[in-house]
């Protein structure tokens, strides 16, 4: 199986016609690697299905390798990962697939906070994946956001159909091992009823959230707890609320019969995915303030007397407007930041917050570098801690950022620097005078400590 690659480093060579490069990902089941296929020509992506003396026996391992294959066949669709063949070698079953340039959803969560446009746009990709799979009488049984692949210019794929269940075949679940991983199951899953698509679409809900609020909502520190919260505990309130949350509100209900099916979450999903509406600029008389839209910007010549009144009814205007609405404003507003930043300075603390939390990363960063780093600080103080690092990190290693870690209160910076990369954290952290780095490093977690030498 090992041969020798043209550069001169082993290679291994799968049926005489894969040759292995890299690591895709790795789950439960297996390894997922990108490979060359020698025979076409192309990269794809070949997926090893590790047997294992461990749980279940081995041929039902084996037979549900082979029932992952055909789930995938039975589904043509841009969403679902396309499948080319199936064998066995080594003792694995090997599953080839179409190669999907790019990452799991679960890695780019943790990278960085989604737009709820974003997180809509793709949920709608997975949803039309989804709803191909249920008409090929395919449930998936493990939506999850390390089983959706982001590619590039808005490919997403929802891969992993290796518990799937084909409508009318036997279980192959043995001595009620529970397959999936839990944080994400239907509650109807778990106490064992009949479990159809709309577990597949509870399963998008918890990765909606995820997605949007940045961690799982039931997850628990043991897998009991996990399961009992899955069942009876309430959905968290949210931190970043808007019309995302409500769909998953939606899709989190408990009970199957009440929970919202997929064309009603379509239609919610395409019109928080919808760009926002470019109205037509409007001549408006200078004496009224504009009811919706802030002004458009003044000609560079107009007096500071007149700015600083143009500002104010920006202002009053935006103020009537919704959180997410004021942040796209704002950030519709990138031609003149210090004018946007001026607006934003007049809205109160926490309106000015809520607004931030839906603006771009880069956008906020844009009109905080404007304020005074006071001002910033009490401004971030409203915005969710993630968010508040994505800005920070998009403020990058800067003088504007180390003088609003400083404003910070020591408690808020430190929930805040949790987030943001740890070498952008240390590099911050060196360059602040107020001698609270060590007290602030000392706050992080382990996990983050671990990362961060400070000398
Ligand atoms: N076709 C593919 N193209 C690109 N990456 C893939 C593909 N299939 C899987 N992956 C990556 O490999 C990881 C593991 O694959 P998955 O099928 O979920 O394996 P497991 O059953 O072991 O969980 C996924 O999270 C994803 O990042
Ligand atoms: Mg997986």
């Amino acid at each position: 199986m090992t041969t020798d690659a043209p550069a001169g480093g082993p290679v291994r060579l799968i049926k005489n016609r894969y040759e292995l490069r890299t690591q895709l990902g790795r789950g439960g089941m297996g390894t997922v690697w990108l490979a060359m296929d020698r025979m076409l020509g192309r990269l794809v992506a070949l997926k090893e299905v590790v047997l294992t003396p461990y749980g279940e026996g081995i041929e039902i391992q084996r037979a549900r390798a082979l029932r992952e294959a055909r789930s995938l066949a039975r589904i043509r669709h841009p969403a679902i990962a396309e499948i080319y063949d199936v064998f066995e070698e080594g003792g694995s079953p090997w599953i080839v697939m179409v190669h999907v340039e790019g990452g799991s959803l679960d890695d780019l969560i943790r990278r960085r906070t989604l737009s709820e446009r974003e997180i809509a746009a793709l949920g709608r990709e997975v949803l039309a994946g989804l709803t191909a799979a249920h008409a090929a009488h395919v449930v998936h049984r493990d939506v999850k956001p390390a089983n959706i692949v982001v590619g590039h210019e808005g490919k997403v794929v929802l891969v992993d159909f290796g518990i799937a269940q084909i409508v009318g075949e036997s279980g192959l679940t043995s001595r009620s091992i529970m397959l999936g991983t839990t944080e994400f199951m239907a509650p109807e899953r778990i106490d064992g009823r009949a479990v159809g698509p709309a577990a597949d679409l509870w399963s998008l809900g918890v990765t909606f959230f995820c997605a949007l609020e940045g961690y799982s909502p039931f997850r628990r520190d043991n897998a009991y707890a996990t399961v009992h919260a899955v069942c009876t505990d309430d959905l968290p309130p949210p931190r970043r609320g808007g019309p995302l949350y409500d769909v998953v509100a939606g899709l989190l209900r408990k009970d199957p019969a009440l929970r919202m099916g997929a064309a009603e979450l379509d239609r919610r999903l395409a019109a928080i995915a919808a760009p926002p509406r470019r109205e037509p600029p409007v001549e408006r008389p200078r004496a009224r303030p504009p009811q919706s839209r802030p002004e458009p910007p003044p000609p560079r010549q107009a007096s500071s007397l007149r700015d600083a009144s143009s500002l104010r009814s920006a202002a009053a205007a935006l103020a009537a407007m919704a959180p997410a609405a004021i942040g796209q404003a704002l950030d519709a507003m990138t031609d003149d930041p210090s004018r946007a930043a001026g607006v934003l300075a007049l809205l109160p603390s926490g309106q000015a917050g809520r607004a931030v939390g839906h603006m771009t990363a880069a956008g906020a960063a844009a009109l905080l570098r404007q304020l005074p780093a006071s001002r910033g600080a009490s401004i971030l103080a409203d915005v969710p801690d993630r968010v508040a690092a994505d800005i920070l990190n998009a403020l990058g290693v800067t003088p504007a950022a180390v003088r609003l870690v400083e404003a910070m209160t020591t408690r808020r910076a430190r929930q805040v620097l949790e987030y943001v990369p740890p070498p952008v954290t240390a590099a911050l952290l060196r360059a602040t005078t107020d001698g609270r780095a060590a007290r602030l490093l000392a706050g992080l977690s382990p996990a983050v400590r671990a990362q961060i030498a400070i000398d």
